[in-house]
């Protein structure tokens, strides 16, 4: 069956069959709600059902608490609408994302640039853009069918085609054969662009990123188109790692700083080495963060990297002023198969 969803917020109206969610319908009419992981972990999907009814389908304990479920909230990547429903969601203006395609790759280069990070190239076919949105992620999809997700780390770019960092899980099915058996014109395929993880660029609001591990890809192609477009705004990077051989990165984020006087940046180690000799801050990347802005008030947040660090964030940062609206975030969730 079909019904009608109609969201309050904006007036907007489209369809959902019983059998898909809600956002799947909505993605499917070029409708562009906020949403990330698409497997009920990370909640920034997050709307409230005014009227009307909705299988709620499965998500991960605490995502949606209980005084939360109690004042209608669902996630809309996968409620299923069961009649004709009246949500209250954060919708983006149409025409917001690119169109979501399923394309071949090739793999031009594998670069193991820390003992746990990969930098791996990818070539489209020569007849095909990919547009995206900077901070964009694609799911790689694998010939067993399951699929894998990885944000890209460069603005769009044919010549360069999509580069992403890629952080070896322990007993990792898709990143181990990325750290053994994955060659050089080795072909993937995969579904993309992905999400709604990209700079607000009508706001003129400072910006804080904060990226834990491979969290920094999606902020890298973010800064790298933002810092070229938008000059005059400030951006701050905080990039959480756990010891001085993890900041993977580090001089090439350094050479940014000569010659972008609006940028700033802090690296944040939570487990340095003696033989680190670091002398910069220690802890929890979000920590540092309120030590240097504990009024948030004024900015507005890119976040991106692991479940634990993005949960500690969204409390913190929100007892420190930040409205909910100026946080943005890319959970690096894993894909349900893998649970
Ligand atoms: C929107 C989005 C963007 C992402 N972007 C990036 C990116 O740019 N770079 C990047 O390195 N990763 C990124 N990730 C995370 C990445 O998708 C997973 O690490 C990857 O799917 C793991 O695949 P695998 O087959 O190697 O592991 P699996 O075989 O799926 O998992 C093996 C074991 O490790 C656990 N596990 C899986 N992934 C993780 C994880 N991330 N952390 C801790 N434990 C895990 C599983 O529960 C399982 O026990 C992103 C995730 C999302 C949702
Ligand atoms: S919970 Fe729906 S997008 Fe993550």
């Amino acid at each position: 069956m079909t019904f009608q969803v109609t969201n309050q917020k904006t007036g907007n109206s489209f369809s959902a069959e019983e059998t898909e969610t809600v956002l799947d319908a909505a993605m499917r009419q070029s409708r562009v709600f906020s949403y990330s992981c698409r497997s009920g972990a990370c909640g920034s999907c997050k709307a409230r059902l005014i009227s009307g009814e909705v299988n709620p389908g499965e998500y991960t304990t605490g995502v949606l608490s209980k005084s939360e479920k109690a004042a209608g909230n669902i996630l809309l990547c996968q409620a299923q609408a069961l009649s004709d429903i009246v949500i209250e969601a954060n919708e983006l203006p149409p025409g917001t994302a690119m169109t979501i395609r399923t394309l071949p790759c090739r793999v031009v280069s594998l670069e193991k640039v820390s003992h746990d990070v990969m930098l791996l190239q990818l070539k489209l076919p020569k007849n095909q853009r990919f547009e995206y949105l900077p901070g964009q992620y694609i799911d790689i999809l694998l010939r067993d069918g399951r699929r894998r997700s990885f944000s890209m780390a460069n603005a769009p770019n044919s010549e360069e085609g999509l580069q992403l960092h890629v952080r070896l899980v322990p007993d990792g099915h898709f990143t181990g054969q990325v750290f053994t058996t994955l060659k050089v014109r080795d072909l993937l395929r995969f579904q993309g662009p992905l999400g709604t993880f990209f700079l607000r660029e009508d706001e003129t609001w400072p910006v804080i990123m904060v990226g834990g591990g491979t969290g920094l890809a999606p902020l890298k192609a973010i800064l790298d188109n933002a810092l070229v477009k938008h000059p005059a705004r400030a951006f701050h990077l905080f990039w959480g790692v756990r010891s001085a051989e993890d900041l993977y990165l580090d001089n090439e984020i350094r050479r940014w700083l000569d010659v972008h006087p609006n940028l700033s940046y802090t690296p944040v180690l939570s487990e340095p080495k003696i033989a680190d000799r670091w002398d910069g801050e220690i802890g929890l990347v979000h920590e540092a963060v309120l030590r240097k802005y504990p009024e948030l008030d004024g900015f507005e947040v890119y976040a991106s990297g692991p479940p634990p660090m993005i949960e500690a964030l969204k409390a913190a940062f929100a007892a420190h002023g930040l409205p909910p609206e100026r946080l943005f975030f890319d959970s690096f969730e894993f894909t349900a198969d893998s649970c």
